[in-house]
C-alpha cells in the first residue's frame, strides 16, 4: 500500500478507522520531522509489530521554552515524505498549527515529580508540552502502540507514567539510542554543528561510558560517577555540560547511593546547540 498524507484530524481518524476495520494493529510513531536513522529505528519498530503505521510529524510549539530554539528548528517535509514512505509507513499525519491548536489551549497534561530534574528542571514547561501534544495524538490517533526513543529518557519515562496513571489504553514501547560511529547520539539538532562540533561532541557518549564503568567497577555514590564521567567530559571544555545526573529509574529522583539499577543523564551546549544523552546502568551481577 502508498503512503498517504493526512492534515486534518478529522482525515486521520477515517484513515485509521478503515486500517482498524481491516483487523489491522495501529502503530503510531510521533516525530517532529527532519527524519534520521533514529526515528527510522522506530518507523522499522512499529512496521515489524503493526499492520498499520502512523507516523506523525509536527514541530509541537508548546513544548519549546526558546523561541529561537523553535525557530531555527530543522523542517524538511518533502524529504520526510520519502523517507516515510522508504520505510514502509502507511499514514503520515502533518498538521498545521491551527489543526491542533485551533484555540488558545487550555488543558494540559502535566506529570509530577519526574519533571523534577532532569531537562524538567532547565526547561520550564517543555515536558508538559510534550504530554499535553502526545496525549493529544493518543486521543486523535487511538493507536494500539506508540513508539518512543531511549534517546529522550525523562520524555519516555514521563509518557509511560502518563499513559499508566491516566489508563490511556496504548501500549508505550521503548526503542533503544540509534548512534554514529564515533558514539554521539543521533539528533535533528545535530544538523546545527560544524563539523569539529560533530566530531568533538563523541565525548558525551564517552563520558557516558565513563559513568557506566565506574559503577561496573564498583563505584557506590554517585559523586564518584559524575566525578569520572565530568573528568572526561573536561577533555572538551568548548562544551559546557548543563546537568550531569544520576537518578532511579521509577521517579528520576538523584541517588547519593547506587543500590540498584539508576538513569545516568545529562545536558551539553556545543556552542548554541543543546545535546542530551543518557544510559540505563545495572550494578554488576544485578
Ligand atoms: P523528535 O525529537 O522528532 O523525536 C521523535 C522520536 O524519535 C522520539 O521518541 C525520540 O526519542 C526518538 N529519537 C530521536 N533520536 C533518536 C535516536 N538517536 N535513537 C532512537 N530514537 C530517537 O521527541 C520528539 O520529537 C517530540 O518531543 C515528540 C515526542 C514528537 C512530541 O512532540
Amino acid at each position: 500500500m502508498s503512503l498517504e498524507i493526512v492534515r486534518r484530524i478529522a482525515e486521520t481518524r477515517d484513515a485509521v478507522t478503515r486500517f482498524r476495520r481491516a483487523g489491522h494493529t495501529i502503530g503510531l510513531v510521533p516525530t517532529m520531522g527532519a527524519l534520521h536513522e533514529g526515528h527510522r529505528r522506530l518507523i522499522e519498530t512499529a512496521r515489524a509489530e503493526c499492520g498499520c503505521v502512523v507516523v506523525s510529524i509536527f514541530v509541537n510549539p508548546i513544548q519549546f521554552n526558546r523561541t529561537d530554539d523553535y525557530e531555527r528548528y530543522p523542517r524538511a517535509l518533502d524529504a520526510d515524505t520519502r523517507f516515510c514512505e522508504e520505510h514502509g509507513a502507511d499514514l503520515i499525519f502533518v498538521p498545521e498549527i491551527s489543526e491542533m491548536y485551533p484555540r488558545p489551549q487550555r488543558a494540559f497534561v502535566e506529570v509530577e515529580r519526574l519533571t523534577e530534574h532532569l531537562c524538567g528542571k532547565f526547561r520550564p514547561g517543555h515536558l508538559r508540552g510534550v504530554t499535553t501534544v502526545v496525549a493529544k495524538l493518543f486521543n486523535i490517533v487511538q493507536p494500539d502502540r506508540a513508539y518512543f526513543g531511549e534517546k529522550d529518557a525523562q520524555q519516555l519515562a514521563v509518557i509511560r507514567r502518563m499513559a499508566a496513571d491516566l489508563n490511556m489504553p496504548v501500549e508505550i514501547i521503548g526503542v533503544p539510542t540509534v548512534r554514529e560511529a564515533n558514539g554521539l547520539a543521533l539528533s535533528s539538532r545535530n544538523q546545527h554543528l560544524t563539523p569539529a562540533e560533530r566530531e568533538n561532541a563523541a565525548v558525551i557518549s564517552c563520558a557516558l561510558r565513563a559513568a557506566e564503568a565506574a559503577v561496573r567497577s564498583g563505584a557506590r555514590t554517585a559523586d564518584e560517577v559524575r566525578a569520572a564521567a565530568l573528568s572526561v567530559m573536561a577533555r572538551r571544555p568548548e562544551f559546557r555540560v548543563e546537568y550531569f545526573e544520576i537518578v532511579d529509574v521509577e521517579e528520576l529522583q538523584p541517588v547519593n547511593e547506587i543500590t540498584g539499577p539508576v538513569l545516568v543523564a545529562t545536558a551539553v551546549w556545543a556552542g548554541t546547540t543543546r545535546l542530551i544523552d543518557n544510559v540505563m546502568v545495572n550494578r554488576e551481577g544485578d
